[in-house]
């Protein structure tokens, strides 16, 4: 689906975004693993927790959703059942890391499919610590989905060191962990979101730059209330949308502070943002507060190279950010982009080659220089929901604005995009 967009003169009012997808993914998660009746508030609604919520129900667990409050009965330690049918896990990498720990500490055999930028996706990274700890796991080709993994008689704990700074993979290797009686170790060198630690109340040790964080079966989830904060990266467009509106004023309410994942903010504030935090305040073990965002003249900055894994998800609306702002805009040391819903370095690139931006594309990262034209051009999403979303507001920047190509891949995060931007400009 193509969606047309034109330039917007003015920003102003206030957004309830919806949950943060990492925290709603794991609420869910963990309600489900949980013995007996747990509720999530504001439980992000898209494609992607639907994958989630779908893997549960075919395992056995009742799960009621009115709006975004979800009632889960979870089935309590080795209480899931075999599903009838393969998982089909969508487009959702995180739903297929983190339930490739569960699932190697059950007793059944399961198969996870997923849609075919899924299925492009690496899963060597959950695999080989899963299997190290005696799960039993058969891929496709290089470690890629249809993926089945069968009953290991021989889960045991191990300690392992991140070799990738990726939040899923120490997920995978904790949730299988949290089905053992002894404690399973991972070792992260470059800090990653640690909601994982923080739903679960994991043990964290800080030893010099790096973390040290175990689990074990005593960490296994118990019922309660779940109140997810709105989503940080879904925030990002907005915030961008704002600060490059001229006289605008935005407020965002409840949105996800962990410092895991402000980085975004950290690099807006240095590119010169006006972004206020008011309300802040700790809901359910995270960091949440309401950001006034006024618009601002933003100047480009070098990315300190140990933010990157913290603000991974926002790099492309923060290339959008880095057009408008003064300077050339630079990512280094940004391999990973290459592995998410979409080659991010390359359709990120792709996209800008179409409005006269001078463009390098590194293996790791890019380099942005010179001024859109402000010609409209053909976006393309690439079935990539930040893509989309991303090239959306560029679109309500540019002088002749935009279209975007695959406008729905926003639903893998946030199916109603089109209706907040709506709802704040004037
Ligand atoms: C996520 C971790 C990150 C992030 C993804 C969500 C999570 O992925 O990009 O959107 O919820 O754990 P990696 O662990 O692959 O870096």
């Amino acid at each position: 689906m193509r969606q047309e967009f034109s330039r917007i003169s003015k920003i102003n009012g206030e957004l309830n975004l919806p949950g943060d997808k990492s925290v709603s993914h794991r609420s869910v998660m963990f309600s489900a693993l949980a013995k007996g009746k747990s509720t999530v508030y504001n439980c992000l609604q898209s494609e992607d927790l639907h994958a989630t919520i779908n893997a549960f129900r075919l395992m056995g667990c009742n799960i009621k959703e009115e709006g975004s409050t979800i009632f889960i009965e979870g089935r309590g330690f080795k209480g899931l059942q075999k599903p009838e049918k393969e998982l089909d896990f969508m487009n959702s990498g995180t739903t297929t890391r983190l339930m490739s720990g569960i699932l190697s500490a059950q007793d059944f055999e399961s198969t996870i499919i997923g849609d075919a930028s899924l299925s492009k996706r690496p899963m060597k990274r959950v695999i080989d610590p899963l299997t190290q700890m005696g799960a039993i796991i058969k891929s496709t080709g290089e470690g890629f989905l249809p993926m089945t993994i069968y009953p290991s008689a021989n889960l045991h704990p191990v300690e392992y060191r991140l070799p990738v700074a990726s939040a899923q993979v120490k997920s995978a290797v904790l949730l299988a962990g949290i089905h053992l009686d002894e404690k399973t170790t991972i070792i992260e060198d470059i800090p990653t979101r640690n909601h994982t630690e923080n739903l679960l109340g994991l043990d964290v040790k800080v030893e010099g730059t790096s973390r040290i964080i175990t689990s074990l079966k005593a960490n296994y989830p118990q019922a309660g209330i779940y109140n997810v904060p709105s989503d940080i990266s879904s925030a990002a467009f907005f915030i961008i949308l704002a600060l490059l509106t001229p006289n605008s004023e935005l407020k965002l309410n409840s949105i996800l502070l962990n410092e895991t994942r402000t980085g975004i903010l950290q690099v807006l504030r240095m590119m010169g943002a006006e972004i206020i935090e008011e309300n802040v305040q700790i809901r359910s073990g995270e960091k949440t507060g309401d950001l006034i965002i006024k618009s601002s003249k933003l100047k480009n900055v070098e990315i300190p190279a140990e933010l990157i894994p913290n603000i991974i998800d926002e790099i492309p609306i923060l290339s959008v950010a880095g057009i408008f702002a003064e300077g050339d805009f630079e990512v280094r040391g940004a391999e990973e982009l290459r592995h998410k819903e979409s080659d991010r370095i390359k359709t990120v690139c792709d996209n800008f080659n179409k409005v006269g931006i001078a463009v390098d594309e590194y293996s790791d990262g890019f380099k942005l220089s010179g001024n859109a034209k402000g010609k409209s051009a053909l976006f393309e999403s690439f079935t990539d929901h930040r893509i989309a979303m991303a090239f959306s507001v560029f679109s309500l920047l540019n002088k002749d604005g935009g279209i975007v190509e695959g406008f729905e891949a926003c639903a893998v995060s946030n199916p109603d995009f089109l209706e907040q931007v709506k709802q704040i400009v004037i």
